[in-house]
């Protein structure tokens, strides 16, 4: 895409403070336990970063990788594992961390996998949930913001590998 524009959805402040105020929400949820966040790579690594310092109880991290969209904008509709998780989760309260959900066809795939491992616990935690797109219907407990089908890149999404880096979700337009 030679000629992009980039039109901010979801501003610095805005993700700061939502994050802050899921994070609260599921310190609330899980008080008195310990959890182990899952993050989805590449995407949720910033939103891991900050949910995980925000929230105030005994958490633990682990990473797994997956992927559909293959760099370009439409999803392959195929997921698979491309990094398994390192830590053995059965027994654990287990929160996954998405950046997006959108055909929901990755969550359902790691919802499914990951129960075969017996957690005690199974939740999603997903920044972003596109509306009207869903081909599957995975349950997402906690959702930072329900955003229109637009192809975004920011805060850890990305077009081809590029504007993970920006600290704000915008709309990718071409021109
Ligand atoms: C994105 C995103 C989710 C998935 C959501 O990952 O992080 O995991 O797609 O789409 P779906 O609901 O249609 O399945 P991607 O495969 O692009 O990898 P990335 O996070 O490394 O960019």
């Amino acid at each position: 895409m030679s000629n992009a524009r980039l039109d901010v959805l979801i501003s610095e402040e805005e993700l700061r403070a939502k994050v802050a105020e899921m994070a609260a929400e599921i310190d609330r949820d899980y008080a008195g336990q310990q959890v182990l966040l899952i993050a989805v790579l590449k995407g949720s690594v910033h939103f891991l970063s900050d949910l995980g310092r925000a929230l105030t109880l005994d958490s633990e991290i682990d990473f797994l990788q997956t992927s559909s969209y293959h760099g370009g904008k439409s999803s392959s509709g195929v997921v698979q594992i491309r990094k398994d998780l390192d830590i053995n989760i059965e027994g654990l309260h287990v929160i996954i961390v998405e950046d997006i959900v959108d055909t929901g066809v990755t969550l359902s795939h790691l919802r499914e996998l990951l129960s075969t491992r017996k957690p005690k616990s199974l939740k999603v935690v997903a920044l972003l949930s596109k509306t009207g797109t869903r081909t599957v219907y995975p349950p997402v407990e906690y959702i930072g913001f329900e955003i229109p089908n637009e192809f975004v890149v920011g805060y850890g999404l990305d077009y081809a590998e590029r504007y993970r880096n920006l600290p704000y979700i915008a709309i990718l337009r071409e021109e």
